[in-house]
């Protein structure tokens, strides 16, 4: 086991570069499944879920390389069509090469999948989807046995909720169906854009990737490609929040401006100045930060509820009384006691909105990663905190958060990775 041990109260300087999406690359490596042929994937993260992502690969049949950020996919061989429950476990996108493997060999056994505990996660509108689309799904043991031996059926679907998750599932599983699979109120985030590049550049033909509506017309197959993976958006609000919370000036290199578009008013509001040249993102903040009056997760193009942690710990050393509505997961708010225990003025009401008393500063304290969000969270409010953090159960962050030391450190803060 390892911890974080931060000494705060030090403004962050100087640029850093920005990781590849986690939650681009690790669709991206189940897609890699659907392929017969190479994929070549770039600004692939080096992170504990891709190694999951990795691992999973290789338990069908992939020939996988890393070299450096770049993973190479031999799925020419790849046979396997069932994932060990130990696999699923590691991660909640292990679900996604359901639809992958659906789509390449027309059946699938998997269990429900596992990741960060930030709510009940049910994987319903998933197989209601594979359903409409002529898959059959029997539970058997806690395992899910999905089959499509004659093929899958091009079809509508309209999502109850725009799910990530069940969008890309749809598109992978679809991808092989006959005739055109058209989904209606489809998760619109820019990682489903980059899974429909990578799979159009092996020959799929997908288009709407990024609106409501995407369609989705059947190939006889796919070939391998080479793909490069967005920048992670969420990391790059991290960054831009643990600037703003110690009064600090950065520049961030490889952010996308449209990404980063439903954060940015935020960082606005709270009194920092963000500027764009190209792909370099400058913030830099006030002394004191000032209130959000209301904030509210929502779908994208909305604020998203993977920054929602983050972005509290900036706030409860903002000047004033923020609210914050997370309404996409249910449990999303066990960051709070941590920050409590920090010096921060939270209350929690219903459950799912937290009222912000600015506080002049935090302290340090001895505090609990619950999930990734909200480890980095802590992260974010230990920077700015008067004296020593220290922060257990790491492994949550390092599943989303390349080296985070060392990209902090590289910002001028004193944070160090010891083992417990
Ligand atoms: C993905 C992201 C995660 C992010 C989330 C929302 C990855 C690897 N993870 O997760 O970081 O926080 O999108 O932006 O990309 N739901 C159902 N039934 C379903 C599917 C989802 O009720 O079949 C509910 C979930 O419980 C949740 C909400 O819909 O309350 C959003 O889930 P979804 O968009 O599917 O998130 P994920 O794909 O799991």
């Amino acid at each position: 086991m390892e911890k974080l041990v931060i000494d705060g109260g030090i403004p962050l300087c100087g640029k850093i570069d920005l990781q590849g999406s986690k939650n681009s690359a690790l669709p991206v490596l189940a897609a890699t499944a659907a392929v017969d042929g190479i994929s070549v994937i770039h600004n692939c993260p080096d992170l504990s879920d891709v190694a999951a992502a990795v691992k999973i690969l290789e338990h069908i049949g992939c020939k996988v390389k890393r070299e450096g950020h770049t993973v190479i996919v031999d799925a020419r061989n790849a046979c396997g069509f069932e994932i060990p429950e130990t696999q699923m476990r590691e991660m909640r996108s292990s679900i996604v090469f359901l639809g992958a493997l659906l789509s390449r060999f027309g059946k699938a056994s998997v269990t429900p999948p596992g990741g960060c505990e930030i709510g009940l996660r049910p994987i319903d509108l998933h197989l209601s989807s594979l359903r409409s689309l002529g898959v059959s799904v029997c539970e058997n043991g806690g395992i899910l046995e999905c089959r499509a031996e004659n093929g899958m059926k091009g079809c509508h679907i309209s999502l109850a909720f725009p799910s990530v998750g069940a969008t890309e599932n749809i598109i992978l599983s679809a991808l092989s169906a006959q005739g055109e699979t058209v989904i209606t109120n489809a998760a619109r985030e820019p990682e489903i854009i980059d899974l429909a590049d990578f799979l159009c550049s092996c020959g799929a033909k997908i288009s709407g990737a990024g609106q409501s509506t995407v369609r989705i017309s059947g190939v006889k197959g796919l070939t391998g490609t080479e793909h490069r993976i967005i920048p992670d958006r969420i990391v790059a609000s991290t960054f831009m929040a643990a600037a703003a919370a110690t009064g600090g000036k950065i520049t961030v290199n490889g952010a996308v401006r449209e990404h980063l578009s439903p954060i940015i008013p935020v960082f606005e509001t709270v009194g920092c100045r963000t500027e764009f040249s190209g792909n370099e993102m400058r913030i830099s903040a006030p002394r004191k930060l000032t209130r959000v009056k209301s904030l509210r997760t929502m779908p994208y193009p909305g604020f998203p509820t993977d920054s929602q942690a983050i972005i509290m710990a900036m706030l409860v050393t903002a000047k004033g009384t923020s609210v914050v509505t997370e309404k996409i997961f249910e449990n999303r708010f066990r960051h709070v006691p941590e920050l409590i225990k920090m010096g921060a003025d939270i209350r929690v009401e219903d459950g799912c909105v937290a009222v912000i008393d600015g506080v002049e500063r935090l302290h340090g304290a001895k505090v609990s990663a619950g999930d990734l969000r909200g480890g980095c969270a802590l992260a974010v409010a230990a920077l700015g905190a008067a004296g020593r953090t220290e922060i257990d159960r790491i492994y949550h962050i390092d599943r989303g958060c390349e080296a985070i030391e060392k990209s902090f450190s590289q910002l001028g803060a004193r944070i160090k990775r010891e083992r417990i």
